[in-house]
């Protein structure tokens, strides 16, 4: 799991206690996911789970499409929320290019009994997005982009395509730890410069209304108008 950048571990567990307990297979997810070792630092912390599930909440969102699913922690975390908005009628679109880590999420969604909700595009996302495009384009409520670092430009176009006007799309892991705001790390390192380019595009972007935020490790929001 990651942690927030910038916390220290009493303030981390402060801000897990003050969000209402996670759902029980939200928590195997978690737990299961730690004991995969390195690769867990991908999954998104629970306080992001919480966060994520106001802003489906916010937008009322019935449909939504996640772009890096991994062991499926993000995309049960929204779903709970739009199951209970809208029941049967919510759907969640993942793509990840991973069979093996979509697998394990599985398992947790049908413990929470919302399995049958999500339909997973496995492939590269800039091609299984363009084949979505097609299926849903301008009918989503909302995107949460959280795969590679250097796909997210044409994650971000793709999603404008998807989303409805007050649609919102959200960009996990905007600070990169902090090296963003080191010149040398952004010309050295091409995640880095990816994330700090998108940044800059998503402020300028007269197609959105955006706000860069620093929960977790920076979730860049914004707001299709
Ligand atoms: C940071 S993890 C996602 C974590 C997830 N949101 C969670 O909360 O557990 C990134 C995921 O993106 C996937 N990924 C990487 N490159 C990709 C690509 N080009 N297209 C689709 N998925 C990709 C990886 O397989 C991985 O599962």
């Amino acid at each position: 799991m990651s942690s927030s950048f910038g916390l220290d571990a009493r303030l981390t567990r402060y801000v897990r206690d003050a969000n209402r307990p996670e759902h029980p297979a939200q928590l195997r997810c978690r737990l299961e996911t730690e004991a995969m070792g390195d690769v867990a630092v991908m999954q998104i912390s629970p306080e992001q789970g919480a966060f994520l599930q106001i802003c489906a909440r916010l937008v009322q969102a019935r449909t939504a499409v996640e772009i890096g699913v991994f062991t499926g922690y993000s995309a049960l975390a929204t779903m709970l929320a739009m199951v209970e908005l809208h029941g049967p009628a919510a759907r969640l679109y993942g793509c990840d290019i991973s069979d093996d880590y979509t697998g394990r999420a599985r398992s947790y969604w049908q413990e929470a009994g919302i399995d049958g909700q999500i339909e997973l595009r496995i492939g590269d996302a800039r091609e299984t997005l363009g084949e979505l495009i097609g299926d849903i384009a301008g009918s989503v409520d909302m995107v949460f982009i959280d795969a590679d670092k250097t796909g997210y430009d044409a994650y971000y176009e793709a999603a404008l395509r998807l989303l409805r006007p007050g649609g919102l799309v959200l960009f996990d892991n905007v600070l990169w730890s902090g090296s963003v705001a080191d010149p040398q790390r952004c010309s050295a390192d091409a995640d880095t410069a990816a994330l700090k380019a998108l940044a800059d595009k998503v402020r300028d972007d007269a197609r959105v209304d955006m706000a860069f935020t620093t929960i977790g490790d920076g979730i860049l929001m914004a707001i299709k108008r």
